[in-house]
């Protein structure tokens, strides 16, 4: 017995052992032997005897599971040596990733707002007309419907064509105060030089007790955001319009090419358009059954702040995924 525990334990492989095992357990096996003896015992001794061989034979058994475990253990080890590779080991394709120029852009958005108190709401791309015109003060059939090339389903079901309806979708969840900005990915008919059909815009909101909103607000925190994305750079509020917003401004900001002398991109104006706000309009808060309140709004594009701080001619340069306009982000 000690002989044999000897062997399983120096047992240099799988082979090995199962060789071992075979010739404990096996049909003319030492095991067998000894049981085989059983018959030419007495009737006393015959129970005890055959006791303790069980017991060995127990004994083996555990001792040779014991003994394959480790051995399979010390195979996959050896198996996980072979294939292991030297992370340290210099490699001319060392290409390091960056962030996209338009994630990098949002990135810069979201960090000012959040920095501001604003939460972060999201909303569907596959909105409904009344989410995406209808609450907007967009009636059926207004002429400012054309504005947006819209992406149609079936059954009133529409792509967003901005993240205007988020402005909804939150004020119907939550009572005011509101103040809150939504980032994501809006589509329209539309392909150029300046348009792509998928777009990202990061709307604003901010509502709150009748008379404790006012325009002034608003230009202080978008002046204060525009100047934190562009730095120094002059800013004019320019009277617009806009379904829901009342009164609504277009903002810009001295073009960051020419220093507002007039250039190609801003069309000798001197000026670059980046934002469009105002006062929430009174019918988008009936719409929601908001009563007693007053708030802004304001919405602009990612792709085309970050065209302008990274001075990309092309917009859809963005979204091509060519390594050469990348590579120079890292
Ligand atoms: N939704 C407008 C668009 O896509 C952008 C916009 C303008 C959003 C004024 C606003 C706003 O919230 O007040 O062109």
């Amino acid at each position: 017995m000690e002989e044999w525990i000897k062997k399983i334990a120096e047992a240099l492989d799988l082979e090995e052992l199962e060789k071992i095992r075979i010739a404990i357990f096996g049909k003319k096996g030492i095991l067998a032997k000894e049981f085989a003896k059983l018959k030419t015992l007495s009737n006393e001794e015959k129970p005890k005897v055959a006791k303790e061989l069980n017991e060995v034979k127990i004994k083996f058994n555990e001792l040779i599971a014991k003994k394959r475990d480790e051995l399979e253990k010390k195979v996959l080890d050896e198996e996980l040596k072979k294939d292991e590779i030297d992370v340290s080991l210099f490699s001319p394709y060392n290409n390091k990733g960056a962030l996209h120029p338009v994630q990098d852009t949002l990135d810069r958005i979201i960090e000012y707002f959040v920095s501001m108190n604003f939460s972060i709401e999201t909303g569907p791309l596959v909105e409904d007309d009344f989410h995406n015109f209808e609450a907007l003060n967009l009636p059926k059939y207004h002429p400012a419907r054309d504005m947006q090339d819209t992406f149609y389903f079936k059954d009133e079901k529409l792509l967003r064509t901005h993240t205007s309806p988020v402005q909804i979708r939150t004020m119907q969840k939550h009572k005011p105060p509101i103040r809150m900005i939504s980032p994501g990915a809006v589509f329209r008919r539309d392909f150029d030089l300046t348009h792509t059909p998928m777009f990202h815009q990061v709307e604003g909101l901010l509502v709150d007790k009748k008379g404790e909103v006012s325009f002034a607000n608003l230009k202080y925190i978008l002046s204060d955001f525009l100047h934190h994305m562009f730095g120094e750079v002059d800013i004019r509020y320019r009277p617009s319009f806009f379904p829901f917003t009342e009164p609504s401004a277009e903002v810009d900001i001295s073009c960051i090419f020419c220093k507002g002398k007039g250039c190609r991109v801003c069309s000798q104006t001197g000026w670059l358009e980046v934002l469009g706000c105002g006062m929430v309009d009174p019918n988008v808060f009936e719409a929601v059954g908001y009563k007693e309140v007053s708030g802004y709004a304001f919405g602009l594009g990612v792709e085309r702040f970050a065209m302008l701080i990274h001075k990309i001619p092309d917009l859809r340069s963005l979204f091509e995924g060519d390594l050469r306009l990348l590579e120079q982000f890292r």
